[in-house]
């Protein structure tokens, strides 16, 4: 059984992935941005591996909860859920960043650079990112007037840049990106096609399956299928330049292989 880190777990797509990996017997470690919400997940806490607290808003906040991760061990697997859809504005953080970027991107950057290496990477992209072409330009938002879709569109496209960087940087982690659909949830909205159950199982099974097709690296998948990312996101150019660009804006450095 693996013991599996998800971020974003008290609601939507994280929450049902860590009820669906708890009923399988597998230990998860969930994911709260504060002690208040922490209590959304009261009801399977208690089975759980431990729940960390922090707000991915705020890079200071990332690094405690990786160091909270790396307190109760090496994970297995981590699903990078958490994240947010079409903000109002750029709403800077505390650190200066497009609030959609710090959530989106540099939190999971930056917990994937700090978190002790587990054996698997899932990251939570959406078939939105194919409207996220050419963003390195101005990641930041600083130049451009905001755009909330193009913003989440570019976030999801550096999710699976982010996946396929790190498959072909730690060839000994499986690290792969995942559209879960268009689900419904809070995010999704009640009108959503795909049920929460189906929309968790594609990131749930390519962290724990032994599985020969779950066992891959650097692939991009829609509901336990493959298929093509944007060609931004498979240009390993582009991934280069996206973890330079992350590292000099978070100033934390990816661990070489
Ligand atoms: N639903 C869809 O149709 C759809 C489609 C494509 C891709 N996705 C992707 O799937 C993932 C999960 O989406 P969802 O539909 O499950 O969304 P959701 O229902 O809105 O849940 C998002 C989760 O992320 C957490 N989160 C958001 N901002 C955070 C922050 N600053 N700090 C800590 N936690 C934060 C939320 O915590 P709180 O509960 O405290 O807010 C919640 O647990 C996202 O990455 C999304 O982009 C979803």
């Amino acid at each position: 059984m693996a013991i599996v880190f998800i971020t974003g777990s008290t609601d939507g797509l994280g929450r049902a992935a860590a009820q669906s990996l708890l009923d399988q017997g597998h230990r998860v470690v969930l994911h709260a941005r504060s002690a208040d919400r922490a209590a959304a997940v009261a009801d399977f806490t208690s089975r759980a591996a431990g729940v960390v607290v922090g707000d991915l808003r705020s890079a200071a906040e990332t690094k405690g909860i990786a160091d909270q991760v790396n307190a109760i061990g090496r994970m297995d697997a981590i699903i990078h859920n958490a994240g947010v859809y079409t903000q109002d504005s750029r709403a800077a953080t505390a650190e200066g960043h497009a609030g959609t970027l710090a959530i989106n991107t540099l939190a999971p950057y930056l917990l994937t650079a700090l978190i002790e290496r587990p054996k698997r990477l899932v990251y939570l992209s959406s078939g939105l990112h194919r409207g996220g072409e050419g963003s390195l330009h101005d990641l930041d938002w600083t130049r451009r007037n905001w755009d909330a879709a193009k913003a989440y569109a570019e976030s999801k496209l550096h999710a699976v840049a982010l996946a396929f960087a790190l498959a072909r940087r730690w060839p000994q982690v499986l690290s792969n990106a995942v559209d879960p659909g268009w689900v419904r949830t809070r995010m999704g909205g009640a009108g959503a096609p795909v049920d929460l159950d189906t929309g968790q199982r594609t990131q749930s099974w390519l962290a724990v399956s032994e599985e020969p097709a779950a066992m891959v690296s650097g692939r991009y998948w829609h509901h336990l299928r493959q298929e093509q990312p944007a060609g931004e996101a498979a240009d390993p150019n582009f991934q280069d330049a996206l973890i330079e660009r992350l590292s000099e804006l978070t100033g934390v450095s990816l661990p070489a292989a």
